[in-house]
């Protein structure tokens, strides 16, 4: 069965139990402003799973374009991905537990549907923990279908509770998976005693609770059901092959590339990989540039991830020995393969082409110029018996030629060098160290009072971001802020205009940090320990290794370059002069400090 034809037989399915089909949505979510990417059917159904009725009714079912790059780097082994459809069904309200299990039982192994050996399934089910009840019922759903009960699993939250961020609609999940080791599983195999062999298909969640905060969980005012089954892995084992690039889904990609590099996929491992990741990295790209919502590579949100993964999949053309720009040559590729069920790409074909070849020709540009200082440095460093490349040269090269060190690390290897990467991450510092040293001058200087103002207002922004988080909610994130000498503009995510006593509160708990003279202190930190310790960053900013993190007392610690005041009360006062929409799902905030 083709993949094609597994997205029409579940919608047909459905429908055959009167669900209505819906369109899928756009990759960018409408009403989620704490994810980038749409990253499961039910995001575009939020408002419906939490009581608002659909137009379409209680059933539905459609499929659904979806990026999750949280594992960005584990792409390139043969199952992970970054862009994939799910398949789904929903209740809202409507029927749940019983007869989503047989639902789901029915399509796998009914004989006119996915005839699915059903010896070759098992599933998992909630174990239960002090916020909800242990999940006999779906359980005793599954045994009434046929499942042997040494094939029904009970997993703690971790593994059986799904929600698709830290608020929301959420609950209790059954998951379905399938056998992918040699012959028949034995008995009493499941999820529980061998995690390796056994590939997750179909995940139905028991959508009865939404998740105010961290520590409150209300049981919503109906019981609803969603499910997602991966298109993509069902394919796979649908026709007995092991890596999902092994199918039609993925082939005309691999094909086109093979034709570009000359390189024969399945003759050596390392360069399989290579391929492996430009297959994935292109499909997301064209479907996140060719989306109705339409994005471009930059340094800032979805634009960055997009730039990410523009950016690695020519480094790994390159090292199929891809020499001249090619990703717009592949992106008809993904479009002729996918515009069937995705038009948008077809019609956003032009711009597809467009902003990859920009892209491709402006990071090129940038490798040329890193590997041509490479080259002028090789004589001086043929000299080094070692065979290590210092740290401040590949610093140099990563700070004048926006050479990534990845990149100096790759043109080492090929010449037999190592980089000395901790003396890397020195240089970095002292580099730190010496920008706050000159910019500690200018103060002494002509310029003081103007710098002056405008730390006192990069302090107060610290304290804005931190006084939101805790009126409206840890969904609030920096999207943009601007400084004059003048007034302080700040752009963050939220759904709604806030209200006058909102306002209000925050700039009360502004003005109360201010008040206190609290301390601002800076530490030079691992990017990984500073997250650790609970540091603010800008989501999908790039962010070298060694970060400062400033803290205001114990009121805010965020990733920053400085500089800032070193007590609050150099601030002043602060007050909030307009609140108002940004964009779809950001507010911005104008404030002037006195
Ligand atoms: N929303 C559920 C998931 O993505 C079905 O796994």
């Amino acid at each position: 069965m083709t993949a094609n034809e597994l997205r029409s037989k579940y919608i047909e399915f459905f429908k055959s139990k009167n669900h209505v089909e819906i369109s899928g949505k756009s990759l960018i979510p409408d009403n989620d402003p704490s994810v980038l990417f749409t990253t499961a059917g039910m995001h575009p159904l939020v408002p419906f799973l939490l009581g608002e009725p659909h137009p379409a009714g209680t059933r539905l079912t459609d499929y659904q374009k979806c990026v999750r790059t949280g594992d960005i780097d584990e792409v390139g082994d043969p199952s992970h991905l970054t862009c994939f459809e799910m398949l789904g069904n929903w209740s809202l309200g409507d029927y749940f537990k019983k007869e989503a299990i047989a639902y789901s039982y029915e399509f796998l192994t009914g004989k006119e549907w996915l005839a699915l050996d059903p010896r070759r399934l098992s599933v998992t089910v909630f174990a239960g923990d002090e916020k909800a009840p242990r999940d006999e019922e779906s359980a005793a759903c599954w045994k009434a279908v046929g499942m042997p009960e040494d094939r029904i699993a009970y997993l703690p939250a971790s593994d059986n509770w799904w929600a698709a961020g830290p608020t929301g609609p959420c609950g209790p999940d059954t998951e379905i998976f399938y056998w992918v080791g040699e012959g028949l599983p034995p008995a009493g195999s499941n999820k529980a005693v061998d995690s390796n062999n056994w590939l997750e298909i179909w995940n139905n969640v028991f959508m009865e609770y939404n998740r105010i905060d961290e520590n409150t969980l209300v049981k919503l005012p109906k019981q609803n059901v969603d499910t997602g089954m991966g298109l993509e892995r069902t394919t796979t084992i649908l026709q007995g092959k092991t890596s999902v690039y092994l199918t039609e889904i993925f082939q005309p990609i691999i094909e086109k590339i093979q034709e570009l590099s000359g390189y024969q996929y399945g003759t050596d491992e390392e360069k399989d990989r290579s391929v492996r990741i430009i297959t994935d990295h292109i499909r997301s790209s064209v479907f996140i540039i060719g989306d109705q919502k339409g994005v471009s590579p930059s340094n800032v949100g979805a634009g960055y991830v997009l730039r990410r993964l523009i950016r690695r999949a020519v480094r790994h053309g390159r090292k199929l020995g891809i020499e001249k720009p090619f990703l717009s040559e592949l992106a008809d590729a993904v479009i002729d393969n996918f515009k069937g069920p995705y038009p948008e790409l077809e019609e956003n074909a032009g711009r597809i082409h467009e902003e990859l070849a920009a892209e491709e020709k402006k990071f090129n540009e940038t490798l040329k110029k890193g590997e041509a200082e490479f080259e002028k440095l090789l004589p001086n460093l043929m000299k080094n018996p070692q065979k290590v490349i210092p740290g401040r040269v590949a610093f140099r090269l990563y700070d004048t030629f926006g050479f990534p060190i990845e990149l100096t690390e790759e043109l080492a290897a090929e010449n037999g060098f190592t980089v000395d990467k901790e003396g890397f991450r020195e240089a970095e510092k002292k580099h730190q160290e010496l920008s706050r040293t000159q910019s500690a001058g200018t103060f002494k200087g002509g310029l003081a009072s103007r710098s002056e103002i405008t730390t006192r207002y990069h302090t107060a922004t610290h304290l804005l971001q931190q006084a939101l988080v805790e009126v409206l909610g840890d969904h609030v994130a920096q999207k943009g802020s601007n400084i004059t000498e003048e007034r302080m503009r700040f752009d963050f995510t939220h759904p709604q205009p806030m209200t006058k006593e909102e306002i209000q509160k925050v700039e009360d708990l502004v003005n109360l940090q201010i008040e206190k003279d609290l301390p601002v202190t800076m530490e030079v930190m691992d990017l990984e320990d500073a997250k650790k310790a609970g540091a603010r960053a800008l989501f999908g900013e790039k962010y070298e290794p060694r970060v400062k993190v400033y803290s205001i007392g114990d009121f805010s610690k965020e990733v920053c370059g400085g500089p800032h005041v070193e007590h609050t009360g150099q601030i002043g006062k602060f007050k909030i002069t307009k609140e108002q929409s940004s964009s779809a799902g950001v507010r911005r905030i104008r404030a002037v400090i006195s």
